[in-house]
């Protein structure tokens, strides 16, 4: 048997019909036969539990977040903040604050640009780019030399399209700031070894920025075992949906940059006359009303979760190759109509997902069929009560008294961005190629 027969026999058998089941579009005709889609690597077909998302919000708990006192404000915040919990799991980051919700991977690239960079590059420094490079990790930085003055060197690829790490660790000097190089590259599929190229960039005191566009869908992503500074991936490539995409952040790194957009959400205080200081993390960097239809639904792709469960299966002692990991991304988690944000979330947060009791409740005619509970719902708020493994604002949510941020009084004003004269307001491996040596 070759090596692809070999690998193909041991893999396990998909239920494909079921995972096609999970993708409403795949029941649509294209010129007369049934849809097949081959173009992941621009972006992935959307299953239905993610699409409910979209329904669930809207239909049922549609409101602004961290923000207002109500009922429909404190579900969409608690499903927001939970959505950054599953990433925080799905990348293995330390803590939540360092996952910071963006449109993209290229406005999460731009953002390390225009704050970081703005703040830490000058003339005369040099940051490194391959020659792999997405546009998207390309322009945002020929933008900033061009304004700012330094060069930007690129690290040559050779004729099989694969990084030569030799011309790499050749590129620094003792004026290199910045590695910028993607995970997986759009272009040839290559993995490069961000890993050691990490261990590379940091003996020389640069840091590196990982566009994980293409990687985030095919392999498990571990940041802190990279030892990335920064990491950024899109919604839509990772059965998300498009219009959002996550920047993760060192947290000592994201503390020491200035935000780069200025609105409400972002800020502390606000005034006039004593100026303005800004929110703690992950806040500084999501001025504005976020995608929040869009973040949430991102908690509920297959992808996102699944990782972070197959993760925590591990740690208990199971193999990556334990039966849950086995089962593929969406057919194991069938969504049902009025799916039930709080099945997902509450589950999510005890780290597994079960169909909903509260939902089942729902659907009998004497409750009216209301399909649509809420995160908070009686089903699921038990766990939350208990509050063991729930982000920060979950808790806070449900103990407002004890949270500065949600209480009432001058700062809730500026929390619309609104600003009184005078006031202050308060507001509170992975794949890994093999190791290229020692840097
Ligand atoms: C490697 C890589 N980086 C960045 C991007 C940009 O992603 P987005 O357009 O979602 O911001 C893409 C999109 O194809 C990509 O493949």
């Amino acid at each position: 048997m070759n090596d692809l027969a070999t690998r193909a026999a041991a893999m396990p058998s998909l239920d494909v019909a079921a995972i096609r089941a999970d993708f409403p579009i795949l029941s649509r005709q294209v010129h007369g036969r049934p849809l097949v889609y081959l173009d992941n690597a621009a972006t992935s077909q959307t299953p239905r539990q993610v699409i409910a998302a979209f329904d669930a919000y809207y239909g049922g708990y549609n409101a602004n977040i961290h923000r207002g006192l109500h009922t429909l404000a404190d579900e969409a915040t608690a499903a927001f903040e939970g959505t950054r919990e599953t990433v925080r799991g799905f990348l293995n980051a330390a803590e939540t604050r360092e996952i910071i919700f963006t449109r993209g991977t290229t406005e999460a690239i731009n953002l390390v640009a225009n704050s970081w960079g703005r703040a830490n590059l000058k003339a005369g420094d040099e940051v490194l780019i391959s020659r792999l490079e997405h546009h998207s990790n390309i322009v945002p930085w020929q933008m900033l030399a061009a304004e700012l003055g330094f060069t930007i060197k690129v690290i040559p690829v050779d004729e099989r399209g694969v990084l030569d790490l030799d011309a790499y660790r050749a590129l620094f000097t003792e004026r290199t700031r910045l590695v910028a190089v993607n995970h997986v590259s759009n272009a040839f599929g290559t993995v490069n070894p961000v890993k050691a190229m990490a261990a590379v960039a940091h003996a020389h005191g640069a840091l590196i920025l990982v566009d994980g566009a293409q990687a985030t869908p095919h392999q498990a992503v571990d940041v802190r075992d990279l030892d990335a500074d920064f990491y950024a991936f899109s919604g839509h490539k990772v059965y998300g949906p498009t219009g959002v995409g996550v920047l993760y952040g060192k947290a000592e790194l994201l503390e020491s940059m200035p935000p780069w957009q200025g609105g409400g959400e972002m800020i502390a205080t606000v005034s006039f006359e004593a100026g303005t200081t800004f929110a703690e993390l992950p806040h500084k960097f999501e001025a504005g009303t976020p995608a929040i239809a869009e973040v949430i639904a991102l908690g509920e792709a297959p992808e996102v979760g699944r990782r972070r469960r197959s993760r925590r299966h591990r740690r208990l002692g199971g193999t990556a190759a334990g039966p849950r990991h086995r089962a593929g991304p969406a057919h194991r988690w069938p969504a049902h109509p009025g799916h039930c944000p709080g099945q997902g979330r509450g589950a999510l947060l005890r780290g597994r997902r079960r169909p909903c009791p509260g939902y089942r409740a729902a659907d009998r005619p004497a409750r009216g069929g209301d399909p649509y509970r809420s995160p908070l719902c009686p089903a699921v708020a038990g766990p939350l009560r208990r509050g063991r493994h729930l982000p920060g604002i979950v808790r806070r949510l449900q103990h407002p008294g004890r949270d500065r941020r949600l209480r009432r009084g001058p700062g809730a004003r500026h929390r619309h961005g609104q600003v009184s004269p005078g006031r202050t307001g308060s507001r509170q491996t992975d794949r890994e190629p093999p190791d290229i040596g020692t840097p």
